[in-house]
């Protein structure tokens, strides 16, 4: 039996339901070159900047047994440099996704106006890295999410989503909701690491990253859960025009297809490419295949949003 695993992003055809996330291994060219000759179903990028930026002091990642902590602190070449490479990366021939993370509402309008031009297929604006000191992130500032909302829809024809951070109220699910349902936003991708955990070492007495006195954003598989419960809130509370990406400690077949019962159009993997590598969106994505198999599911609209009651 073939599996039908593609799927579709705000009218991008992919021809699997996995991709990387911007996160790991998607800042430079070879990365992004890798990620492009892997099974990933896109090319996303790193969240880029106005200005390159080295990102937060080392030691800034730390895996966890059951994923890792991060502070990387958006270390990218600059939104020019990925404007440059958008031929040569659509060129590889996947769709190119461009992750945009501006320090204010000004930064955002001119990434996304630049990336307008380009021949990017979709823009994902990052309202929820957590790992920038001092500054707080903007998918929990409801007034400053509806702003930016405001002016970066308003910039031309190509779709545009949010990357949201994980939420874990029932009132902030439906207020936020009801923002996005203000404008044209074609997708959410959710859920950013949940920010500002802290890992202590016991033996040294320290935290085991350096920036912000250690705290960073937890990954892997600790986040399961709430990414499942964020997807399957935003799917029942947004019309189906506004699609939905997932991603949190996504590293299996069946935990994908976890996330295809929650709601989700398609999947990004982070914590899992980060440590085992491009080969996982093959293993993954047959893991999928097997899996919907031995359920008698055929494509990726037998099972999405098909949670069952219990
Ligand atoms: O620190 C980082 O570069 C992470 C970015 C993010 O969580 O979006």
């Amino acid at each position: 039996m073939n599996i039908d695993l593609s799927t579709q992003i705000a009218g991008i055809p992919l021809e699997s339901y996995l991709m990387n996330a911007s996160g790991p291994k998607c800042t430079t060219w070879d990365e992004l070159q890798t990620i492009a000759q892997s099974a990933s179903a896109a090319v996303v990028t790193k969240s880029c900047t106005i200005k390159p930026r080295e990102g937060n002091p080392e030691p800034r990642y730390q895996d966890l047994p059951l994923g890792s902590i991060q502070s990387m602190g958006l270390p990218n070449l600059g939104y020019k440099a990925y404007l440059e490479m958008v031929p040569q990366l659509k060129a590889l021939g996947k769709p190119v996704i461009v992750s945009v993370s501006g320090f204010s509402v000004e930064d955002n309008i001119e990434m996304v106006s630049a990336f307008q031009n380009s021949d990017v297929d979709l823009i994902e604006v990052n309202f929820s890295c957590p790992n920038i000191p001092g500054k707080a992130q903007v998918a929990y500032d409801f007034e400053q999410t509806d702003k930016a909302l405001a002016a970066i829809t308003a910039l031309g024809n190509k779709p545009i989503g949010i990357k949201l951070a994980p939420y874990f109220d029932m009132s902030h699910f439906i207020a936020v909701a009801n923002i996005i349902k203000k404008y044209p936003v074609k997708f959410i991708t959710c859920i950013n690491s949940i920010g500002n955990t802290l890992v202590i070492d016991p033996y040294t007495e320290q935290p085991i990253i350096k920036p912000k006195g250690g705290f960073g954003g937890l990954c892997g598989d600790y986040i399961k859960p709430i990414g499942l419960a964020n997807v399957r809130a935003f799917r029942e509370l947004l019309d189906d025009d506004v699609q939905i990406i997932g991603v949190g400690g996504i590293k299996t077949g069946i935990d994908a297809f976890e996330y295809l019962l929650a709601g989700a159009d398609a999947v990004q993997i982070a914590t899992c490419f980060e440590k085992e590598g491009e080969s996982c969106f093959e293993r993954i994505e047959t893991e999928l295949a097997e899996f919907m198999q031995s359920k008698n599911y055929l494509k990726i609209a037998d099972a999405k949003g098909k949670l069952k009651p219990l």
